[in-house]
């Protein structure tokens, strides 16, 4: 057999870092992940590389709003990106930020190598401008009447009654979104793209096959409506990069985003060694597949291989567009608590439930999918518990109890065994081919007959005659070692329960290679039950926590859990700032409607004060009635949907358990800590 190893890098759209991880974005993670892991697992060099989109007019004024400047709010919001990720078991080669020098670098390249070949132009345009904030203003800052059907209220590009688009200087009674000011017109110089230049390579590389049949009907619409000219710079005040020999001039953040998959690639290979040429040099042979979602297709069949091309660097291979997600058939909604943050789903639930279902959703085309929490559930319950996992657990029990753990010398039924191992083409096919709700039935099919086999089998029958006991052995071997061909089958899916897989059987990294190889006459683990079901009312707890409860943005009230982020050193007058009280807990009780909170009052030698804290899952409310402890006094009071928690108990906390601080006896209601 000749095996040929392709070289292959593979990237997700990179998420702006303005805000958190939803169960939408994960659809795109998901995807890409399952798809590389697919590609490393049949012995393929696989590269993945991501990056926190980090520029633009949102994170600038997201900024100003918290007081901060953008470089400590895109570094706060990618460590929590890259939690999320990482929970979510999302394996990035690398994960970076626009914002990076090898992004300037970069950027200032291909900008340079387009000027000096023709492709930009300078333009004086005109503008919407906001006089009082002294701004340029997008489009999605501006709001007025629609120019069409007179419905008040629309931004500046779209009415969400009629449907219509137009300018935002076709609006009536404009006014800026920042400040109520009515916009004024103003010039301004802008460079521009000139994207009707690659015309015809653009409709030769989409001719060759590099997307999607879908996008490719899209795409001839678009080239219909003609190729305008691409606006890539704005004007100060801006966060960006400064074109260069441009003052007061940046690159558009979407000039600079694409520009970011070469950045964290480079990263990546100064940090092992890998030669960056071979991916991106003109006639590289290496394959270069971007994830996306559909609305931002213009950027990537359009405007990314146009700036590759005419900057010298090879085009994408692919770009694989997937559609929305929606949730019980709608688009999320922060009401009906269904604008499910990724730190929300995993309080509650394992990453591989959705890996799993969103798995057997997904295909190669760009329709939108969605996520019916019922039907989730049930194919969770029903598919992993009850077929996949439900195998182990029936064949283990009896290898470790009759057998000390040893699996039986020959395959009881060697056609099985040959059935299961030859269904590797078509499942490799659809994984490769980004099918996956393919593979998911495939596989799920093979655990059927599994299970059918070890049902005509029944193993709990013959343990009980003698002579059949080393029947018992060869049917439970047989079972597991169908078991483990599945569970290589869905290792790119669930690569947390592979893992926990190879440690039950007491074997190396399941690969594809490895496939044919029976497991015979090996000792494996006592069985841990591997899977638990989903239950309703985890679900139930996922969607209360995510309704929009809290005006603030955090979906905790602060409490000891909070996770916000820590500074590396604070100053005395820092810390002189909080003033920390004994507090005695004159009541406490639970807050219906909220699995975590508990409402206390507080005594502070005489003041009082209600606090909600995240403590609810370690004590019982009666006993903490008359305990001492310790609170912030001064912290600024917060409305929540139960009420107002005018201040914060001290606790010490991890995932295990939750431990209110105390003073030392003697210590009395009110005194102050120094
Ligand atoms: N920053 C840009 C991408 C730049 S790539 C050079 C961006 N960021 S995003 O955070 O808004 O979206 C990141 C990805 O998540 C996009 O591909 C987007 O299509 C996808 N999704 C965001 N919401 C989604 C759903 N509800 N469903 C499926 N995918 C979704 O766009
Ligand atoms: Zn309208």
């Amino acid at each position: 057999m000749t095996k040929i190893t392709r070289s292959i890098l593979v990237t997700s759209a990179l998420p702006y870092a303005n805000g958190p991880i939803h169960l939408g974005h994960l659809v795109e993670y998901i995807q890409t992940d399952v798809w590389v892991r697919f590609q490393k697992l049949r012995g393929h060099r696989c590269y993945y590389v991501c990056a926190d989109d980090a520029h633009g007019t949102p994170i600038m004024l997201r900024a100003q709003q918290e007081g901060l400047p953008p470089e400590q709010l895109i570094e706060r919001i990618g460590a929590e990106h890259r939690a999320d990720f990482n929970d979510f078991l999302i394996g990035f080669d690398n994960y970076y930020s626009t914002h990076s020098p090898e992004n300037r670098y970069f950027a200032e390249l291909i900008y340079r190598r387009l000027q000096e070949a023709g492709s930009i132009v300078q333009r004086v345009i005109t503008q919407a401008y906001d006089p009082v904030k002294e701004i340029f203003l997008p489009d999605r800052f501006i709001k007025g009447e629609c120019p069409r059907c007179g419905t008040p209220d629309q931004y500046g590009d779209s009415c969400e009654n009629c449907g219509s688009t137009y300018s935002p200087t076709d609006l009536k009674n404009p006014r800026s979104v920042l400040s109520g000011a009515t916009p004024v017109v103003k010039e301004s110089l802008h460079y521009f793209f000139k994207l009707g230049d690659f015309e015809d390579m653009l409709k030769t590389w989409i001719a060759n096959g590099h997307v999607q049949e879908q996008m490719a009907n899209k795409l001839e619409e678009w080239f219909r409506a003609g190729l305008q000219e691409w606006d890539i710079s704005r004007d100060a005040p801006y966060w960006g990069f400064e074109i260069p020999d441009a003052p007061g001039k940046y690159f558009y953040v979407w000039l600079d985003a694409p520009i970011g998959y070469m950045a964290s690639f480079q990263n990546y290979c100064d940090r092992v060694g890998l030669e960056f040429d071979e991916f991106w040099r003109y006639y590289s042979e290496a394959e270069l597949y971007h994830f996306i979602g559909k609305d931002i297709a213009y950027f990537h069949t359009l405007f990314w291989p146009a700036m590759l091309e005419g900057a010298g660097f090879r085009r994408p291979t692919g770009v694989f567009c997937h559609g929305f997600l929606t949730v019980d058939g709608q688009k999320m909604s922060k009401s009906r608590g269904t604008y499910i943050k990724a730190r929300t789903y995993l309080d509650h639930l394992r990453p591989e439930y959705l890996r799993y279902y969103i798995a057997t959703k997904l295909n190669d085309r760009i329709d939108d999918l969605d996520l019916n929490l019922e039907d989730f559930q049930q194919r969770v319950n029903s598919d992993l518990v009850g077929k996949l996992v439900n195998i182990a657990s029936r064949c283990a029990g009896f290898i470790s109890k009759r057998f000390a753990g040893r699996l039986a010398q020959s395959l009881a039924e060697p056609v099985l065994f040959g059935e299961f191992v030859t269904a590797a083409e078509s499942i490799a096919a659809a994984y490769d081919g980004r099918e996956f709700n393919r593979a998911m039935r495939e596989i799920m099919a093979l655990a059927d007959r599994a299970n059918q086999y070890i049902d005509e089998k029944k193993p709990w029958v013959l343990v009980k005659q003698p002579e059949q006991v080393d029947e018992v052995q060869a049917v439970c071997s047989l079972g597991l070692n169908l078991f483990r061909v599945l569970m290589i089958y869905l290792k790119p899916v669930l690569p947390r329960l592979a893992e926990d897989v190879e440690a039950f059987l007491q074997i190396p990294a399941l690969s594809w290679e490895a496939l044919h190889q029976p497991l015979l006459d090996h000792d494996i683990a006592p069985f841990k039950p591997l899977l638990q079901r989903i239950e309703s009312d985890q679900i139930q707890a996922m969607v209360d926590a995510s309704k929009d409860n809290l005006q603030s943005t955090p979906s905790q009230p602060a409490g000891p859990l909070s996770a916000n982020p820590i500074a590396a050193t604070i100053t005395l007058d820092d810390f002189a700032k909080v003033d920390l009280r004994i507090a005695r807990i004159e009541h406490a009780e639970a807050v219906a409607g909220a699995d975590k909170l508990l409402k206390l009052t507080l005594d502070l030698g005489g003041e009082r004060r209600t606090v909600f804290a995240g403590i609810k899952s370690a004590y019982d409310p009666a006993v903490l009635q008359g305990r001492l402890t310790v609170m912030v006094a001064n912290l600024a009071p917060r409305k929540m949907r139960f009420g107002t928690s005018e201040g914060m108990v001290l606790a010490a906390g991890d995932d295990q358990g939750i431990y209110l601080l105390a003073p030392d006896a003697g210590a009395q209601p009110g005194m102050r800590i120094k």
